[in-house]
C-alpha cells in the first residue's frame, strides 16, 4: 500500500470472475509429501501446492472474451473458420506472410530447425532456451550463446541485459563462415538470462550484420509484449508509441519467428511458427502435417485458436503489462530488501534468486538452489523451479564426478493474471521465514536419476 498522495498502488486491472480454490496445507503435510516425491518438486501433486511459482507458461488465466470465443471454435479439419481468424490476427499484429499454428513452442522449434539446419551448422542466439537448444542439437547443429558480458553478470546493472554481443555476432559468422549459418535467433525477452529484454537498436544492429551476409534472424518471441513494454519504458525514442506499433516494429526486423503462445498469447497451450519465405513456408507445412496436424490446426483443436486469437490482443493492452512488470518488479524488491540477491534488475516474467549467494556454507555439490527451493515449499507451499546443478550439472569424462552449473538459481515465475497481491506478500513472509533459517540449512544429494533432463524425476535424500 502507498502512503505517498502521489503514488498509487498499480491493481490488477481485472476482476475475478470464476475462481479455483487452494487446498491448505501445513508444514506436517508438506513434510510427508515431500518424502513421498523424494524432495523432487516436479513429483508433487498440484493440489498439494498452495502458490505455484514453478512456470509461467500456460498457467495463467484466460478472460470472460477468450473462454466467449472458446465457444466459437470451429472444429472443421480443412479451412476452419478460426484459423482465418488467428491469422488475420497475427497478420495485423505481427504482418507475417505465413502462420502456421503448432501445439506448443518447441513444435515450432522443431519443424524450423528440421527444415533450415544440416549437421555441423550453427545457431547463434542471446541466449538458446533449453528447447531451442535441444532441438537445434537434434540435427547435429550448434547452438551458441552470444549475450552481452553484462547479461552474465547477476549484479550488473543495464536496461537490456538480454542484448546480443554485436561484435561476437561478427566474429562467429568471419569463422564458422556465413555458409554454415542457416539463421540466427533472438530470445524475447530472454528467458535464460533472467527474463531480460532486448533493445530496438539491439535488434536492428543484429540485422544489420546479418545481412551483410544474407543470414536471415527469427525472434524466438514467447514474451514478445513483455519485450515490447521494456523498450517502451526503456529505450529513449520509443515513449510515445503504442506497445502494438514496436512490437511491429520488432516483427518487421526479422524474417520469422518461433512463438509460445503459453507465455504473451495469454493460452494454457498453442504456439506459432511464422515466416515471410514462400518455400521454407511450404516445407514447414509439409512437416507440420507429418506430425501436428493440417496447416488450419496444426495439433490445436479451433476453440484453442479462438484463445490464441483474443490473448494476441489482450498482450498487448498496457494497463495488463503495466501490473505486469510491476508484480515481478514488487516481488523482487521485497526479496532483495530481505536480503536475497537476485538477477538484477527484476525481469519481465519472473525472479531469480542466486541460491549460492543466500546458502554460501552449501557446495554446488549438495545443490543449494534445490535446498533453498524444498525449504519455500515446506515452509509455505510455494513451488519455484530450481536452475542450477540439478537441472545443468554435468558428468565429467570419469563418469563419476559432476561438473556444476555456471550459477545456481531458483526461479519464481510469476502465471499471468492468476495471483493477487495478498498471494505475493504471503510469498515475501514466507521468503523473510525461510532468510532467518538460511544458515541452518543442508543440502541434498540425489539417490537416483534417470540419464536425460534428470530434474524432472531425480530422487533426493538430505545430506
Ligand atoms: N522459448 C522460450 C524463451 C521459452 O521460455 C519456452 C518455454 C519455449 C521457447 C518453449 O515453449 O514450452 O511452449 O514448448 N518455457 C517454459 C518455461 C517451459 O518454464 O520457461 P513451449
Amino acid at each position: 500500500m502507498s502512503t505517498n498522495p502521489f503514488i498509487r498502488t498499480v491493481i490488477e486491472p481485472f476482476i475475478i470472475k470464476s475462481v479455483e480454490p487452494i487446498q491448505m496445507t501445513d508444514q506436517c503435510d508438506r513434510e510427508a509429501f515431500l518424502k513421498k516425491a523424494h524432495y523432487n518438486l516436479f513429483q508433487i501433486r498440484a493440489r498439494n501446492v498452495l502458490i505455484d511459482l514453478l512456470t509461467d507458461s500456460g498457467t495463467g488465466a484466460m478472460s470472460s472474451e477468450q473462454w466467449a470465443a472458446i465457444m466459437r471454435g470451429d472444429e472443421s479439419y480443412a479451412g476452419s473458420e478460426s484459423f482465418a481468424r488467428l491469422e488475420a490476427t497475427i497478420h495485423e499484429l505481427f504482418g507475417f506472410k505465413h502462420v502456421i499454428p503448432t501445439h506448443q513452442g518447441r513444435a515450432a522449434e522443431r519443424i524450423l530447425f528440421s527444415v533450415m539446419c544440416n549437421q555441423g551448422d550453427v545457431v547463434p542466439n542471446n541466449t538458446h532456451f533449453d528447447t531451442t537448444r535441444a532441438n537445434i542439437e537434434f540435427q547435429d547443429a550448434e547452438a551458441v550463446d552470444l549475450v552481452i558480458p553484462e547479461g552474465k553478470d547477476p549484479q550488473a546493472i543495464h536496461p537490456f541485459k538480454g542484448n546480443m554481443d554485436v561484435e561476437k555476432l561478427r566474429e562467429l559468422i568471419e569463422k564458422t563462415g556465413p555458409e554454415k549459418i542457416p539463421l540466427c535467433m533472438m530470445t524475447i525477452t530472454n528467458n535464460s538470462g533472467g527474463g531480460q529484454p532486448v533493445s530496438m537498436e539491439n535488434l536492428k544492429a543484429v540485422r544489420k550484420v546479418l545481412d551483410k551476409y544474407s543470414i536471415p534472424l527469427y525472434l524466438d518471441a514467447a514474451r514478445f509484449a513483455e519485450n515490447a513494454y521494456f523498450i517502451k519504458l526503456r529505450e529513449p525514442g520509443y515513449e510515445n508509441k503504442s506497445v502494438q506499433e514496436i512490437v511491429r516494429e520488432m516483427m518487421d526486423i526479422s524474417e520469422g519467428c518461433t512463438v509460445s503462445a503459453k507465455k504473451d498469447g495469454l493460452v494454457n497451450i498453442g504456439g506459432l511458427l511464422c515466416t515471410n519465405d514462400d518455400i521454407l513456408a511450404q516445407k514447414e507445412k509439409d512437416l507440420l502435417i507429418l506430425t501436428e496436424g493440417f496447416p488450419t490446426y496444426g495439433g490445436l483443436a479451433g476453440r484453442d485458436l479462438e484463445a490464441m486469437s483474443v490473448g494476441f490482443r489482450e498482450a498487448l493492452d498496457e494497463d495488463y503489462l503495466k501490473y505486469r512488470l510491476a508484480e515481478a518488479q514488487y516481488l523482487g524488491e521485497h526479496l532483495v530488501e530481505i536480503g536475497f540477491q537476485i538477477i538484477q534488475p527484476p525481469g519481465g516474467h519472473a525472479i531469480y534468486v542466486d541460491a549460492a549467494a543466500t546458502l554460501p556454507h552449501i557446495p554446488p555439490s549438495q545443490y543449494p538452489g534445490q535446498t533453498l527451493a524444498v525449504e519455500f515449499y515446506l515452509a509455505g507451499g510455494i513451488r519455484t523451479c530450481e536452475i542450477g546443478s540439478v537441472m545443468f550439472g554435468k558428468t565429467a569424462e570419469d563418469g563419476k564426478t559432476e561438473i556444476p552449473a555456471q550459477m545456481e538459481l531458483v526461479r519464481f515465475a510469476l502465471p499471468r493474471r492468476t495471483h493477487t497481491q495478498s498471494h505475493i506478500d504471503y510469498v515475501i513472509e514466507i521468503a523473510r521465514d525461510v532468510y532467518k533459517r538460511k544458515d541452518d540449512l543442508t543440502g541434498y544429494k540425489i539417490i537416483e536419476q534417470p540419464p536425460h533432463l534428470r530434474h524432472f524425476s531425480a530422487k533426493f535424500a538430505p545430506c
